[in-house]
């Protein structure tokens, strides 16, 4: 390791993820529907006016803010966008955290909290799930109260597990904490349970939201927060200027206006999942698969090196290491019904 590199990150990885080749992709949680028709004719023309890649975007990406505001019954000025989700989070931790901070988190779940906050200098406090990976909602609570935290991240639907927490006990968390609480919702339109319009009740609520998964436009990183005036502009302090480009901001804006569109997609994923997830159920090296609100599902198997094998047959999907608290869970996006019976077929040779 590089001699100069801070002392607490030595034991650290960079992240990368390698494409393999690959003719059906099952392990990132991407959409693998196309998109809208207008959708290529739509950005070419955008693309062909010069003053669109020739000057920097708008950092404040008013058009987009104002956009999801109005989806959202709710002004501009309570929305912050980022590049992806991801960066969303890093602002907010850098925005609230202190060194030797805490940040309280649920595990296993959504690995950027954690990266994020030893990055920033906080210290991350972990509370596992129970043993089926659902929440343990008292324990949360409990630990919340305990540790005293300044920041509290809740990922629902929960991201690698898939569980869901209902509404009530959403707000039964927001009220018990008093310090800034996110609530990841990047899986929320397959489940259309969320808190957005509490966001003006609670203002220590902040709710995250993403277009990588249900519209399609992971490839283009936009994520955004909504939350109360005072706290979009707290985050404000620690959002790098023009950071989302013209193209995605134009992109973003596209997917909202054909927001049908993109819903019965989800329609379709949902229905998908659910047959999938039977299926899967049935086969002799699946030992269990974990009830999902999200575009994936994660699976319990009685088998090793699942994933190398698919990886011959060109499917990739995503595989936890034996040492983790998801040992022999592998962790599957739902594709399209074509991929998803070829997965199938597949994985009945083994
Ligand atoms: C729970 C959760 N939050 C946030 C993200 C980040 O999404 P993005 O940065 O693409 O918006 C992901 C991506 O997988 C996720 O699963």
């Amino acid at each position: 390791m590089n001699k100069f590199l801070r002392k607490d990150l030595a034991s650290f990885t960079p992240y990368h993820s390698p494409i393999k080749p690959y003719e059906i992709k099952l392990d990132a949680n991407e959409s693998p529907f196309p998109h809208h028709d207008d959708f290529k004719k739509v950005m070419s023309d955008f693309c062909a006016d010069n003053e669109n890649i020739t000057r920097y975007p708008d950092t404040d990406a008013i058009k987009l803010r104002n956009q999801i505001g109005k989806f959202y019954n709710i002004d501009a000025e309570n929305v912050i966008c980022g590049v992806g989700s991801d960066q969303v989070i890093d602002m907010i931790i850098r925005a609230f955290i202190s060194p030797n901070d805490k940040v309280v988190m649920p595990t296993p779940s959504f690995s950027m909290y954690k990266l994020s906050t030893i990055v920033n200098h906080g210290r991350a406090v972990e509370v596992p799930l129970d043993s089926e990976y659902e929440y343990e909602l008292d324990k949360f609570i409990n630990t919340i109260k305990k540790v005293q935290p300044k920041l509290v991240f809740l990922c629902t639907p929960n991201n690698p597990t898939g569980c869901i927490l209902e509404r009530n006990d959403i707000i039964k968390v927001i009220e018990n904490c008093n310090c800034p609480i996110v609530v990841d919702e990047a899986y929320a339109e397959y489940t259309g349970i969320s808190v957005i319009d509490l966001v003006n009740k609670y203002d220590h609520l902040i709710v995250l939201r993403t277009f990588s998964k249900a519209f399609g436009l992971a490839g283009l990183r936009t994520g955004y927060a909504i939350a109360c005036k005072d706290m979009i502009d707290t985050i404000y302090i620690t959002k790098p200027p023009y950071n989302i480009s013209t193209y995605s901001q134009r992109a973003s804006m596209f997917v909202l206006e054909h927001y049908e569109f993109y819903m019965n997609q989800v329609t379709n994923l949902v229905e998908e999942r659910e047959r999938l997830a039977f299926e899967l159920s049935k086969l002799s090296i699946v030992q269990k698969v974990y009830e999902s609100g999200t575009n994936f599902v994660l699976v319990k198997v009685n088998q090793e090196n699942i994933k190398k094998f698919l990886e011959t047959k060109l499917i990739l999907i995503r595989e936890y290491p034996s040492t983790s608290n998801l040992a022999s869970c592998i962790r599957i996006t739902v594709g399209t019904k074509d991929e998803n019976d070829k997965l199938l077929d597949t994985l009945k040779t083994i």
